[in-house]
């Protein structure tokens, strides 16, 4: 389907700020509406306007329609099991690859186009003799291993900033994992060996509600972030926190009322199973006392109504023992996250 571009006047100016806030990783698109092509452009322009080390845009991407490829069934045999439905309900994917190559190969020219654009000069230090001799042979020199590590967290960047302008464009994403068969995609494709599959993203508008439900909890801000020294909490001012609510980038919490049967009506309309997943009562009593958590009222409400429903299921067995070997396998403290009965 073709669609007009609009033209700057008609396209929105949502805030970036609130363009955070807006954004929830969609996982129930609207099956009928496709995304104009204008849109689609628009989120790979800005990953291909974000950073990236020395300018070598090593990220690119293949979009994909259900509709106009051969491949959707190895796709589909690729993709995670709960992706599935995901990936059937969206209008476009978009398959973000990393290119190891432009590394080795532009890292030269990457960095000339940046000083004959202006953005590096002698002030900080750059000369040509010493990049020529030193800098780009060093990093020339990394194994494809450190070089993959490095590129695809500017691919991350890439396609974070895709993400937000489809959000600025009322454009819902979520990035999905493709575990189900690992090298699949990449052989699907023909990728050639330079090139990493890195993440899978899939597009399309919401059928949930805007809020998609509220904002999903994280950590707490001082648990996250440490001021001057590893170890010292940088402490948020609250006074921030309101402006950054007005601004709509913090927004209320999850769910939000009616976001269990906004659930089960899109189940029902498609045919899948209503309800969603619990965990045993312990642990959701012993996530809710955890103090690393900036849980609001909003979702201590819905662990007091779960543990009131009742029917929770308890531990498998074999979890308590395999997720004891694992955190002990990373010194992680077992007695926080699997106290005894
Ligand atoms: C790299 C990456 C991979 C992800 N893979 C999946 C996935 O395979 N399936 C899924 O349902 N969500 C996936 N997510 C979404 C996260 O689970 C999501 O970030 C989490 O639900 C927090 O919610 P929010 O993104 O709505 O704020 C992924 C997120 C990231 C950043």
């Amino acid at each position: 389907m073709s669609n007009p571009p609009a033209s700057a006047v008609e396209v929105p100016d949502k805030s970036l700020l609130k363009a955070i806030g807006d954004r929830r990783s969609i996982r129930y698109f609207d099956p009928d509406r496709t995304v104009e092509d204008w849109k689609i452009q628009t989120m790979l322009q800005a990953a291909r306007l974000a950073s990236c080390q020395g300018n070598i845009n090593a990220t690119e991407a293949i979009v994909v329609r259900k509709d106009e490829t051969d491949l959707w069934d190895e796709i589909e045999e690729c993709v995670s099991g709960f992706n599935v439905q995901i990936i059937n309900q969206s209008s476009h994917l978009i398959f973000w690859l990393t290119n190891l190559n432009a590394w080795y190969g532009r890292a030269n020219d990457g960095l000339q186009s940046v000083a004959l654009a202006g953005g590096v000069s002698a002030f900080h230090g750059w000369n040509y003799e010493f990049t020529m001799t030193q800098t780009v042979p060093r990093l020339m020199s990394f194994p494809t291993e450190r070089t993959e590590i490095l590129l695809r967290f500017e691919s991350g960047q890439a396609v974070a900033q895709s993400m937000l302008a489809g959000v600025g464009l009322d454009v819902g994403s979520i990035l999905i994992a493709f575990g189900r068969k690992p090298g699949g995609i990449e052989q699907a494709f023909g990728l050639p060996p330079n090139y990493r599959f890195t993440w899978g993203h899939a597009v399309g508008y919401p059928l949930e509600s805007e809020d998609a439900g509220g904002q999903r909890p994280r950590l707490k801000f001082e648990k996250l972030f440490h001021k001057n020294s590893f170890g010292n909490p940088y402490v948020p001012d609250p006074a921030v926190d309101d402006m950054l609510r007005e601004k709509e980038m913090i927004q209320p919490q999850g769910p939000q009322p009616g976001r269990f049967e906004e659930m089960d009506a899109i189940a029902r309309r498609f045919g899948r199973d209503e309800g969603i997943i619990h965990w045993p009562a312990r642990e959701i009593r012993r996530l809710m006392a955890d103090d690393d958590w900036d849980f609001g009222p909003n979702i201590r409400a819905r662990a007091e109504e779960v543990l009131a429903m009742g029917d929770l299921p308890e531990y498998p067995d074999e979890m308590r023992e395999t997720f004891r070997n694992l955190l002990a396998e990373h010194n992680i403290d077992t007695s926080k996250f699997l106290p005894d009965a």
